[in-house]
């Protein structure tokens, strides 16, 4: 797919508007899984693929939108002053809420846009097309609208599309990554202040892969909720006992010493994990520094036994796609990333063992799993822009 292909698509959707381009990433998570919800620290980066939108201002009030991705849906049309969720309209509910979400705030978006997506991350993978969506929605109704916004105020107002107006209860990481990603860097957040800190990713002999299982991640919002929900009540346990507002705010120490006060086993694991985890993520940015990319890989192998025994959002899927990759010669380190229950794991590989890496750990899988993974590389890419200029679509 090319630029050229994306206009033509749009002139015979929508006819000849004045266009402009604009481009929002996915994401993957480094480490720091199911921390964001829990106060912690998360280590995500901007990956260069993600939605494009081609986009042009009407003179009236009406929004049409057309995604590539969804060639079974017709344009989806609604007006700015009709901007409710509607099952009907599946996708198109994700930047419609981010319109609501502007206009709600009191962005004045003066007239209605015809708009044309095209996403190279496959939907459901976990490597958040929602909030690339939601993201691009954003960038392009700031452009278009001569609109001043501040990009973590936009980040905000992503999240919040995916707590009130869809109804995921998640947390703030995905649109961060995607808002305020840098090229060859990831960003270490503290999701409880939102300080945060651009990490340089040297990986000069070594290549970052993502491995998607292939697999739906269905029923993965309700389990998502459901594990947002045992952290919450771990807490509330040990609030009896110490006085903090969010589990990220212990150490695993005092933790250990606490744990015996949440009466649920099950919910002790799920704080277990979260407070483990956000340990683990802030010693990841300590040995990078060092340039211990061995130890930062250890820490992610630690994080996927973390989320597979005490959180339990893995599954066959991620297990056989990790657990393979942890016995090929050069990995650095690899787990699974994003919510879970299906969708990518990601790898840190020696770049000269990377074809037999691909090749071993798929053929693996496709005799456990029945069929293929998709294994390539990922690179650390910028947040949500305009483009303009010479633009190739990765
Ligand atoms: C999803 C959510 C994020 C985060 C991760 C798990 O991607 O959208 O907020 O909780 O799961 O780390």
């Amino acid at each position: 797919m090319q630029i050229k292909d994306l206009k033509k698509t749009f002139a015979a959707l929508f006819g000849d508007g004045e266009v402009q381009l604009f481009f929002a990433p996915g994401r993957i998570n480094l480490i720091g899984e199911h921390t964001d919800y829990n106060g912690g620290y998360v280590f995500p980066c901007a990956i260069t693929k993600g939605t494009y939108a081609l986009a042009a201002r009407r003179t009236d009030r009406n929004i049409r939108m057309y995604s590539m991705n969804f060639p079974d849906y017709p344009i989806i049309s609604f007006d700015l002053e009709d901007l409710t969720f509607a099952e009907k309209h599946d996708w198109a509910n994700y930047p419609k809420g981010m319109i609501l979400k502007l206009l709600e705030t009191g962005y004045d978006i003066s007239s209605g846009v015809d708009v044309l997506f095209y996403g190279n991350i496959p939907n459901g993978a976990g490597l958040s097309s929602s909030a690339s969506i939601e993201l691009v929605t954003g960038v392009m109704l700031e452009h278009l609208f001569h609109l001043s916004i501040d990009r973590v105020d936009m980040v905000k107002l992503g999240q919040k599309v995916e707590n009130e107006f869809i109804g995921v209860n998640s947390g703030i990481m995905d649109q961060f990554a995607i808002g305020m990603g840098r090229q060859d860097h990831g960003i270490l957040l503290d999701c409880h202040t939102l300080v945060y800190e651009y990490a340089p990713l040297h990986l000069e002999n070594d290549t970052l892969l993502i491995m998607n299982t292939n697999k739906e991640r269905t029923l993965a919002s309700s389990k998502y909720n459901e594990r947002r929900e045992e952290c919450e009540s771990a807490l509330r346990d040990l609030q009896n006992y110490i006085d903090i507002k969010t589990l990220g705010a212990l150490a695993p120490k005092e933790f250990e010493e606490l744990k015996e006060h949440i009466k649920n086993p099950v919910t002790a694991r799920r704080a277990a994990h979260a407070v483990h985890e956000n340990q683990r993520t802030k010693l990841s940015l300590k040995r990078l520094k060092e340039g211990n990319l061995q130890g930062f890989g250890q820490l992610m192998n630690e994080s996927h036994v973390s989320l597979r025994d005490d959180y339990e959002v893995t599954g066959t899927e991620l297990d056989t796609l990790v657990e393979a990759a942890w016995k090929q010669e050069g990995l650095i380190g690899a787990r699974m990333t994003g919510a879970g229950f299906g969708g990518c794991a990601i790898a840190i590989v020696k770049s000269d063992k990377v074809d037999a890496f691909r090749k071993k750990v798929a053929a693996h899988y496709k005799n456990i799993v029945g069929y293929e993974p998709s294994i390539y590389e990922a690179k650390a890419g910028d947040g949500a822009k305009r483009l303009t200029g010479e633009v190739v679509i990765q």
